[in-house]
């Protein structure tokens, strides 16, 4: 089987170029990749590298995934997180390929207290949302074998993310103001990549699994008690923070260029029946990564 990957450098490409090796000859592009291109600027580029490659499943985890700046650059984002997309979709119609697709909880107004469900109507708080959105639907319309997975509040071990950062400031800090009315459960690069191999698997055997569905760890948080878990571990390791005192803030407190929702949970129950697995608590994954951040610090 071939498998190509777009935007194998991100948080998800990354443990995405590991987690579908075992599936078959994996071809792993990023925007700048020589042999072919997988630069989303370029609809017709992307287009053509399907055209050549001939892939059986493509993964697409490449998107302009810069919220506050999407807001000033729309034409950009709407290029890489619909256009490039429609054109991938078209070509993999006419190939007969799967396509697997990432989107966001973004998609939604984000009021509420009730995980959002795939049936649930949309209606985007922010430019991002409204590409991300645009792009879900290029693929419904153009492409028959299609996998579109929302998830949120993403993050990996390799470069920067919310865990990393928090660390550096209570180093330095006594006090520290976290918001805490947005509530989502914090997903790992590695648990999406490692469902969406299971999840190309079943789709191979039945191929009317074929759809959108909502992907994140199980469970529930708030910004502020992800960075308490991060404290309260990073200290049970031995780490000295100076940071006493957690202050619960509201969104209000850091404006921002885009407006976030405030309720990001996603209901996964979807995915979890039609793939016949169970998630795991967020803080398994957040766990592990701070272990292996901890290890490498020592
Ligand atoms: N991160 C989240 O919290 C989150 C939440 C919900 C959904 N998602 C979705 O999950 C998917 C994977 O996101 P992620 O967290 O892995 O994001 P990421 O780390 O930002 O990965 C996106 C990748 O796309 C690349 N890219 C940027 N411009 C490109 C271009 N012109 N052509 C090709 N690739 C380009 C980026 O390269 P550079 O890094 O060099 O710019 C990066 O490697 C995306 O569809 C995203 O919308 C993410």
């Amino acid at each position: 089987m071939n498998i190509l990957l777009f935007g194998k450098s991100g948080q998800v490409g990354w443990e995405l170029q590991r987690a579908l090796a075992p599936l078959g000859n994996l071809t792993a592009l990023d925007f700048n990749s020589t042999d072919f291109c997988g630069d989303f600027t370029k609809p017709e580029g992307v287009a053509e590298t399907v055209r050549r490659l001939r892939p059986d499943v493509i993964v697409n985890a490449a998107a302009h995934t810069a919220v506050d700046k999407a807001e000033s650059e729309p034409d950009l984002a709407y290029l890489l997180n619909a256009q490039s997309v429609e054109a991938i979709a078209r070509e993999a119609q006419k190939l007969g390929a799967w396509v697997v697709h990432y989107s966001t909880d973004y998609v939604f107004p984000g009021d509420g207290e009730t995980p959002w469900k795939e049936t649930d109507a949309t209606g985007p708080l922010n430019v991002y949302g409204e590409t991300k959105l645009a792009g879900e639907q290029a693929l419904q319309q153009h492409c028959d074998k299609h996998l579109i997975l929302r998830t949120s509040w993403v993050y990996a071990g390799k470069g920067n993310n919310f865990a990393k950062t928090m660390l550096n400031l209570a180093k330095t800090r006594d006090t520290l103001s976290i918001i805490s009315d947005q509530y989502g459960a914090p997903t790992g690069a590695e648990l999406l990549a490692d469902c969406t191999a299971h999840a190309i698997r079943t789709a191979l055997v039945k191929p009317d699994i074929a759809g959108l569905y909502h992907l994140v760890a199980s469970g529930i948080t708030t910004w502020a008690d992800y960075a308490e878990l991060v404290f309260a571990k990073a200290r049970e390791a031995g780490i000295e923070l100076a940071v006493q005192e957690v202050k619960k803030v509201p969104t209000s407190a850091y404006p921002t260029p885009a407006r976030r929702p405030n309720n990001s949970r996603l209901s996964t129950e979807k995915f979890q029946s039609t793939f016949n697995l169970q998630l795991p608590q967020w803080q398994a994954g957040v766990e592990r990564m701070l272990a292996e951040l901890f290890t490498a610090a020592l």
